[in-house]
């Protein structure tokens, strides 16, 4: 039964009068838009998603003899059934990671960090991890692309993915237009059992949104199911990403059963704030995000603009401090800076007022620069290598 998508569609169509994910009008998450200041406890609490505990941070420490930044910070803060998966991987029982991207020119360095988990993920557990390029979706659901300009760009996100150290042998790549032929089985049984009515309460879509994008939810939908049809058994998926993509695994929770596989497992991060102030860092206002292709002089120039949590002059910094939890530049500190002795040491600076905005900005462009450095010297080592990852080329 379509038990975990029936319920919440209802919470919100009572809510908003219409299948979106408003809530109370305050702010609204969808796959493809965040809209106000999201109150993250109650996102979870209204999507249903469980809090991620100690209990849970105790296992993987258990398992892995550390626990990744961002999880032990809080930025990924919710799950799926985590618990099985970690179970299974104690019992050495087989399962996958699971991740994807809608390919555009505007790839940010917040859409790095939750395949930055994947890649500790994959490194720690030595599980294999599907990767999902959806440039039908792209083009279905967003103004003025054309195929052929998402699937091109499909090839370049593919390159930052790969960056980020992953080898051909445990990262597959899906590009939707290409490697079809692995998802359409699936994807024809996933949208049998699903009614347009709950795709349209779920996504919010309405009358006049196109056939394509209605149907697009059942190929994100079956990656999720494609490990245990590959490898003939029962392999369950961990899918690593931020809340906003919750619909689609809800769905496929609730038809899991019935279709004889096993529901998917997700862990959900908060989103990376825009520099500006904005929840999200989002394409929409071009300097709140910073671009893994911008130039060091872009990445500078919009962190020297960043909202910060400071006082308006020097003398009350230095008297009163600054209050680095109402600070975006913190927060980008928290999410890039891995030493935790470094994190505390610009907190306690900061609220004591030894460390002024400035400082901390120039402090945060470094480890930026550094970051997109080395990122770039990889990317560019990927290009020859990219045929390599393709899940065609693995399985046949
Ligand atoms: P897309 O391209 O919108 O986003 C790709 C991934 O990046 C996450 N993300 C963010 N995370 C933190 N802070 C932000 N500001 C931020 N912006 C985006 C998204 O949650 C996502 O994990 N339909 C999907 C593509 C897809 C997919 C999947 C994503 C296909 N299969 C499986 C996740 C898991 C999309 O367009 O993602």
């Amino acid at each position: 039964m379509l038990r975990e998508a029936t319920n919440n569609a209802y919470i919100y169509s009572i809510l908003q009068g219409c299948g979106g994910y408003y809530l109370a009008n305050e702010y609204s998450v969808t796959p493809w838009e965040v809209k106000g200041k999201v109150d993250y406890m109650r996102l979870a609490r209204e999507f249903g998603v469980q809090l991620i505990t100690e209990n849970e941070i105790n296992t993987i420490r258990e398992l892995t003899g550390e626990v990744h930044y961002l999880i032990r910070r809080g930025f990924f803060y919710a799950h799926r059934d985590l618990v099985p998966i970690l179970s299974r991987q104690r019992s050495g029982l087989k399962w996958a990671l699971y991740d994807g991207r809608g390919p555009s020119a505007d790839l940010h360095i917040g859409h790095l960090v939750p395949w930055m988990l994947s890649k500790w993920f994959v490194d720690k557990f030595n599980v294999d991890y599907f990767f999902e390029l959806t440039d039908d979706e792209k083009f279905l659901v967003k103004e003025g692309y054309t195929l052929e300009q998402t699937n091109k760009y499909a090839y370049e996100n593919a390159l930052d993915l790969i960056a980020l150290g992953f080898t051909p042998d445990k990262l597959h790549i899906i590009i939707d237009s290409e490697d079809i032929k692995y998802l359409y089985k699936i994807a024809v049984r996933v949208g049998k059992k699903l009614t347009l009515s709950t795709v349209k309460h779920t996504f919010g879509f309405t009358d006049s949104t196109n056939v394509g994008a209605a149907f697009f939810p059942t190929l994100e939908i079956s990656v999720a199911f494609l490990p245990t049809e590959l490898y003939g058994e029962q392999v369950p998926v961990l899918i690593p990403t931020a809340i906003d993509q919750d619909p689609y695994f809800r769905l496929a929770r609730d038809i899991a059963d019935e279709l004889g596989y096993p529901k998917p497992s997700t862990i959900y991060s908060k989103f990376i704030p825009g520099l500006t102030g904005e929840d999200k860092m989002s394409a929409s206002n071009p300097d709140s995000a910073i671009y893994v292709t911008d130039s060091e002089r872009d990445v500078r120039r919009k962190i020297m603009n960043a909202l910060t949590g400071g006082q308006p002059t020097v003398e009350l910094q230095r008297k009163y401090g600054g209050d680095p939890d109402n600070c975006v530049v913190y927060k980008y500190h928290l999410l890039f800076q891995d030493s935790d002795e470094k994190v505390r040491d610009i907190y306690e600076n900061c609220r004591a007022g030894k460390l002024l905005c400035g400082e901390c900005k120039i402090m945060l462009f470094e480890r930026i620069r550094e970051f997109m450095k080395e990122h770039n010297e990889r990317r560019e080592r990927a290009k020859d290598a990219i045929q390599q990852y393709r899940i065609s080329v693995k399985f046949r």
